[in-house]
C-alpha cells in the first residue's frame, strides 16, 4: 500500500508531463481520424461555390447571338442551323463544318421563321397586292418621284429593278435611260405577266421583264450599272445569295440603291418585319463586299441607301 501511495502520484505526474510536452510540439491531444462522408460533401459543396459559373458550350452561344433581339414576347425557341449553300439542310445533316448564315427561330406575324444576321425574313408579298403597289396616294405617302430623281442615272445606264412587282418604279425610270434599259426582275410569274402587258400597252422598248430565282437574279456578270430594290430586299428568302448574285451582275463601280421603310421610326405605318434599320441594312450589304456610300433621309417613310461595288 505504501508503495502504491508513492507510485500513483508519480504516474499522474508522468502523464501530465507527457501531455504538456506533446502540446508544446503541436500534436493534437485527441486524434481527428478520416473525414466522414458528411465532411466530404461539405468540402465539395464549398469547393463548388468557389468555382465560377461555367460558360455555356460555344455552339449554343453562337446560336443565341444569331437570334433576333426582340422578335416577340414568345419564349426563346431552340434554333437550328441552316447552311446557305444547301438551304433546308441542317449543318449536322451535311456532316461538314459549313459556314452558317441562316438560323431557324420563332416565326412571328408576317415572318418566315428564318433569320439572317439577327433579322427575321418577311413573307413575300403576293401578286394579289398589285393594287396596293399601284395605289393613287403612293406619291403622297412615299414620294417615289423624289427617290427616282435621286437615282442620278445616265441615259445609257442599265439598271435592274429587283423585286419590281407591278413595275411602279420600273416604268417611271424607263424614260430616264432612253439608250439604256431597265431589267425588271421578279420571282412571281404573275408579276412578270403584268410587267409585259404594261410594257406593250405603254409602247416601251427599253424594259425587260425578267424572271429570277429566289436565290439568283440570273443576270449576266458585269451587265448592270445599278440595281434598285424598293421595299423588296427584306422579303428575299435568300438575301445572301441574292446579294452575291447582284454583286456579280454589277459592273465595277456599279451601285446598289436600297429603299427600305425606316425601322427606327415607329410612326412609319408599316408592319415591323417589312421595315429595316440602317445599321442592319449596312451590315447585310457590307458582308458581301459592298461599300456603303450614303444614306438619304429626305423620303417620308424610307431610307434611301447607296452602296458601291469596289
Ligand atoms: C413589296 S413588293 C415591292 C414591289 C416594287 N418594288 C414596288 O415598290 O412597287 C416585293 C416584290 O419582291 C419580289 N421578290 C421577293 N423575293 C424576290 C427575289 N428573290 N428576287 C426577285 N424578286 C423578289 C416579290 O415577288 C414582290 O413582287
Amino acid at each position: 500500500m505504501a508503495k502504491l501511495r508513492i507510485l500513483l502520484p508519480l504516474l499522474l505526474l508522468l502523464v501530465l508531463a507527457s501531455a504538456w510536452w506533446r502540446a508544446r510540439l503541436g500534436e493534437p491531444l485527441t486524434p481527428v481520424g478520416q473525414p466522414t462522408d458528411s465532411n466530404a460533401v461539405n468540402i465539395s459543396a464549398a469547393a463548388e461555390k468557389s468555382v465560377p459559373e461555367q460558360p455555356q458550350p460555344k455552339e449554343v452561344q453562337v446560336e443565341k447571338t444569331k437570334l433576333p433581339e426582340d422578335p416577340s414576347p414568345d419564349p426563346e425557341p431552340e434554333s437550328k442551323s441552316v447552311s446557305a449553300n444547301q438551304p433546308g439542310l441542317t449543318q449536322q445533316a451535311l456532316g461538314a463544318p459549313a459556314e452558317v448564315f441562316y438560323t431557324e427561330g420563332t416565326k412571328t406575324r408576317d415572318g418566315t421563321g428564318k433569320y439572317y444576321m439577327g433579322r427575321e425574313i418577311a413573307q413575300v408579298m403576293g401578286h394579289q397586292a398589285i393594287n396596293w403597289l399601284e395605289r393613287d396616294n403612293r406619291e403622297d405617302e412615299e414620294a417615289p418621284s423624289r427617290a427616282i430623281a435621286a437615282l442620278d442615272l445616265e441615259p445609257t445606264d442599265v439598271i435592274a429593278d429587283i423585286g419590281a412587282g407591278s413595275g411602279y418604279y420600273t416604268f417611271r425610270i424607263a424614260p430616264l435611260v432612253p439608250r439604256g434599259k431597265v431589267m425588271a426582275v421578279d420571282i412571281q410569274p404573275e408579276m412578270i405577266a403584268f410587267l409585259e402587258t404594261k410594257e406593250k400597252r405603254l409602247g416601251l422598248d427599253n424594259v425587260e421583264a425578267h424572271l429570277g430565282d429566289i436565290d439568283d437574279t440570273r443576270l449576266a456578270p458585269e451587265s448592270i450599272d445599278a440595281a434598285l430594290m424598293v421595299d423588296a430586299y427584306h422579303e428575299f428568302s435568300h438575301p445572301r445569295e441574292m446579294m452575291q448574285s447582284l454583286f456579280r451582275a454589277l459592273k465595277p463601280g456599279g451601285r446598289i440603291i436600297l429603299l427600305e421603310y425606316r425601322a427606327e421610326d415607329p410612326t412609319v405605318p408599316i408592319k415591323p418585319l417589312h421595315k429595316m434599320t440602317e445599321a442592319q441594312a449596312r451590315k447585310e450589304m457590307e458582308t458581301v463586299g459592298l461599300q456603303w456610300q450614303v444614306t438619304h433621309s429626305f423620303l417620308p417613310w424610307q431610307h434611301l441607301m447607296v452602296f458601291v461595288k469596289p
